[in-house]
């Protein structure tokens, strides 16, 4: 069967600069994950990665711009580690609501990781390009440990093998946004997460 956000994409695919247009339609957002829930799967998943990172003093928390802003806050205030953080940006396409399957690095760490223990923090992982894009390229710097970390996860729009150290929520295939996850920009300051869902057809 073809959801209404296959279409969408497929359109996307042809001609990813219309997603500009795209976000013109009405759309309202449908609740998936509450606030609460979200605060209680992070308080779980912060005391597994305490578990995990407890004998370092040398973790490095890497959140991918601009999307795992609200998460990497969240999750590090419930760590109760001494944790250094930093930020990376990798490109998709704009404001598309499909992933680019080329990965560029925009923007890179400030700081050095070579030797030190890494968590990267990601928001959603579709395709899987990103997150394998980037852990590639942030082992090439020669972390000590590398392991990471993603709110959502759409495993049935996987397009490379990728598998997450941990992951928040498992999601069906449906174009989300809030909790820092935006489209085309907006709803990012959403505390919860919802579904986008056209109103125009
Ligand atoms: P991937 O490279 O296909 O795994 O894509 C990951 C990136 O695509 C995420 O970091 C998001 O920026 C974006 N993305 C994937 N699905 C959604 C969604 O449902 N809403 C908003 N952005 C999304
Ligand atoms: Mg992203």
């Amino acid at each position: 069967m073809t959801s209404q956000s296959d279409v969408v994409e497929l359109e996307l695919k042809i001609n990813p600069l219309r997603a500009g247009e795209m976000s013109q339609r009405p759309y309202v957002i449908d609740e998936m994950i509450s606030a609460k829930s979200i605060a209680a799967r992070i308080e779980a998943l912060s005391r597994e990665i305490h578990d995990e990172f407890e004998d370092t003093n040398k973790l490095v928390v890497v959140g991918l711009l601009r999307g795992s802003f609200v998460f990497i806050a969240d999750l590090v205030r419930e760590l109760d580690l001494t944790v250094e953080v930093d930020f990376l940006e990798a490109s998709s396409y704009g404001d598309a609501m499909e992933s680019s399957r080329e990965v560029r690095i925009f923007k890179d760490l400030r700081g050095a990781i070579e030797g030190r223990d890494v968590l990267v923090v990601e928001d959603i992982i579709d395709t899987g390009h990103t997150l394998s894009h980037v852990t590639d390229y942030l082992l090439t710097k020669g972390p000590a440990r590398l392991k990471s970390i993603a709110l959502l996860d759409k495993p049935a729009r996987r397009e490379v093998d990728y598998k997450a150290d941990w992951i928040g929520f498992e999601i069906p295939d449906e174009f989300v946004v809030g909790y820092g996850i935006d489209f085309a920009q907006r709803n990012r300051n959403l505390p919860h997460i919802g579904k986008v869902r056209f109103t125009d057809e």
